[in-house]
């Protein structure tokens, strides 16, 4: 079973002896509510580092006060078994207390990719959570290897430049997003989907697959977008964003001959908002 530790100066005294040895050491940060999508992160560490530390956190900075901090899932003992059996060796779960202590007044506020109008319009305090949150868990952990998820792909940008931006030595590495049978992909969230809801929850994959391949096959990529955006909206979601972008940059981006595009697309069904995304 892995060891458990709650507060910073436990998770110095587990992970000194590991470095000491010489090995390294891989961090997946989570918010717990664990599927086989973190699950995949994890075993990926394993390939990469001698040692793993999970983290579970469920990070207030980065829900509005209207958002569903208080109702997001915690389910830590079932969280520890599957860990276990992943062989996670260290599953790092501080208190608020000690991440953010009385006093904290430090946040990081990232630009770039943060600041590109597709997250961070519908959720403007999100970046700035997560970036300050992950820099404290990269610096508490001071992993060799970080991994998270191309699911989350505009988050993934960001900690990756916020890393090089802050010379952090740690190598942060994407991995593909896990998906249902029917192409939906897995998230913590997913549980808040009605029957109903789930049915009709994978046109956003279906649409996403079909419009990279139309965009591939250079049709206007507006046009798809727009009928793709309709198609949604039609299985009654709420539409927040269906785009074309640069795949790193994620500026806005028209044709191929541009540079690498990746689609993204976020919208609401009923209380629960879902995000996917698929390189072209
Ligand atoms: P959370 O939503 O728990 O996700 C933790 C990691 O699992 C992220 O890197 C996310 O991209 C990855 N993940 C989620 N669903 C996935 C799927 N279907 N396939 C592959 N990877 C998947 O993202 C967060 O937590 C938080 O913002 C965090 C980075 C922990 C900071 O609080």
């Amino acid at each position: 079973r892995p060891i458990i530790a709650r507060t910073v100066p436990v998770l110095r005294k587990t992970l000194s002896p590991f470095r000491r040895k010489g090995e390294r050491i891989a961090l997946v940060p989570t918010m717990g509510a664990l599927h086989q999508g973190h699950l995949t992160l994890v075993k990926e560490a394993r390939k990469r580092a001698d040692r793993v530390v999970v983290s579970i956190f469920v990070n207030p900075t980065q829900f509005a006060p209207n958002e569903d901090f208080g109702s997001y899932p915690r389910t830590f003992d079932t969280d520890v078994k599957a860990l276990a059996e992943a062989k996670a060796d260290v599953v790092w779960a501080p208190t608020p207390q000690a991440m953010y202590p009385e006093g904290f007044a430090t946040r990081i506020a990232p630009e770039g990719a943060a600041l590109t109008g597709l997250e961070d319009k519908f959720r403007p305090h999100f970046f700035g959570g997560v970036a300050t949150v992950v820099a404290k868990l990269f610096t508490q952990v001071q992993p060799d290897v970080a991994l998270f998820g191309q699911k989350d792909y505009q988050q993934l940008q960001v900690v990756t430049q916020m890393a090089k931006d802050l010379d952090l030595a740690v190598k942060v590495v994407g991995i593909p997003t896990v998906r249902e049978k029917d192409g939906l992909a897995l998230s913590s969230r997913n549980a808040y989907l009605s029957a109903a809801e789930r049915a009709v929850a994978p046109v956003l994959a279906r649409v996403l697959k079909a419009a990279a391949q139309r965009i591939k096959q250079g049709e206007p990529s507006e046009m798809v977008l727009e009928e793709g955006r309709a198609e949604i909206a039609r299985a009654g979601f709420a539409v927040d964003y269906l785009e074309a972008r640069h795949a790193v940059t994620l500026a806005p981006i028209a044709s191929l001959k541009d540079g690498p595009i990746r689609l993204l697309v976020a919208a609401k069904i009923g209380k629960t908002r879902l995000i996917d995304n698929l390189g072209v």
